[in-house]
C-alpha cells in the first residue's frame, strides 16, 4: 500500500504550480528567484555536466551552512533526519558486523550514526562534494570517532570502479537521487550489483510523483516508482518498495534494491 499524504500528482515545474504557490508563499519567492539566478549561472559554467553541476550547488550552499547544504535547516532537525534514517535501516536489517557503502553522504547526518555503530572500518562513504566531505571530518570529531576509522572519498561518478566486487552488505542513498538526473541513476544502478556482498541490499530514497516526472532547477527531481523499478530491473535488480517508510515524517519514498542469487 503507497499512502497518499503528499500532493503526489503536482508538478512543481509548471507555471500555474509556482504561481499559485507564490501567491500563498510571498516571502519565499525573493529567495527563490535568487536561487534560480544562481543556479542558472553555475548551470552556464557547467554546460552538459550534472555532477560539476550540483558540485559548485553543494560548495556554495556548503560554504553558507553545511547542515543546510544537506537539507536541514537548523541543527535539531539534522540529528532528527540522521536518527530517522538510522533507527530504519536498524530496523530493517543492519548489524554492525555489516560493511557499507553510503552514497552522497554529505556532513554525517545519518552516517556518524552508522559509523558509532558498525565494527571499526566498516564505514565507506562517498560523495561528490569536497566541501561537504571536509564538514564530515568536523563530524568526525565532533562525535570523537577517529578510531572507528571510516573512509571518506570523493567521487565524480558512480561506477564503483575503485571498490571491491561483492564487497558491501549495505549500500544507502539518502537524499541523493531526489538530486539525480536519469542518467546518473542508471549509472548507479548498472554497477551497484558488482559491488553488493550477497544478500546484501541498496536503499534509496527518492522524491516521488504519480503524475508528470519532471524536476526543479535541475537540483530536485520527481520520479515515478515504477520508472526506478524497471531500470533497477534492466539492469539485472529487483526493487521493492518500502511501505512503512511512507509513515515516518520524511517527504520521500524508499525503494530497496537487491541483486538474485547466482546458482552454484
Ligand atoms: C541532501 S544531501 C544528503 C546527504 C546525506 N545522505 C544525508 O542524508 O544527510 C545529498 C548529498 O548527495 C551528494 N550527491 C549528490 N549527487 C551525488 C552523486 N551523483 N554521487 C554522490 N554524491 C552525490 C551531495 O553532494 C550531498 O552531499
Amino acid at each position: 500500500m503507497q499512502s497518499n499524504r503528499r500532493k503526489l500528482t503536482v508538478d512543481r515545474a509548471s507555471v500555474v504550480h509556482k504561481a499559485r504557490y507564490a501567491a500563498r508563499n510571498p516571502r519565499r519567492v525573493a529567495p527563490f528567484l535568487r536561487r534560480t539566478a544562481r543556479d542558472t549561472w553555475l548551470r552556464l559554467r557547467h554546460p552538459g555536466d550534472h555532477v560539476a553541476y550540483y558540485r559548485a550547488v553543494m560548495a556554495s550552499d556548503a560554504g553558507r551552512d553545511p547542515d543546510f547544504a544537506v537539507g536541514s535547516a537548523t541543527r535539531k532537525r539534522w540529528l532528527a533526519l540522521g536518527r530517522m534514517q538510522f533507527d530504519y535501516l536498524r530496523g530493517h536489517g543492519l548489524r554492525p558486523d555489516h560493511r557499507m557503502l553510503e552514497i552522497g553522504c554529505g556532513n554525517l547526518r545519518a552516517g556518524w550514526r552508522f559509523i558509532e555503530y558498525l565494527d571499526t572500518g566498516h564505514y565507506y562513504g562517498i560523495d561528490i562534494s569536497p566541501d561537504i566531505l571536509v564538514s564530515a571530518k568536523k563530524t568526525l570529531v565532533t562525535y570523537e570517532l577517529q578510531d572507528k576509522l571510516p573512509y571518506l572519498t570523493p567521487t565524480r561518478d558512480l561506477t564503483f570502479d575503485f571498490l571491491p566486487e561483492a564487497h558491501f552488505d549495505v549500500v544507502h542513498a539518502h537524499s541523493v537521487f531526489s538530486h539525480s538526473p536519469p542518467h546518473v541513476i542508471d549509472q548507479c544502478l548498472a554497477h551497484v550489483g558488482r559491488i553488493l556482498a550477497p544478500d546484501g541490499f541498496f536503499d534509496f530514497t527518492f522524491d516521488r510523483t504519480e503524475g508528470r516526472e519532471h524536476h526543479v532547477l535541475r537540483e530536485d527531481f520527481y520520479y515515478r516508482t515504477e520508472t526506478l523499478v524497471s531500470l533497477a530491473e534492466r539492469h539485472g535488480l529487483h526493487a521493492e518498495f518500502m511501505d512503512d517508510w511512507e509513515q515516518l515524517p520524511h517527504g520521500q519514498s524508499k525503494l530497496r534494491v537487491t541483486a538474485p542469487h547466482e546458482e552454484a
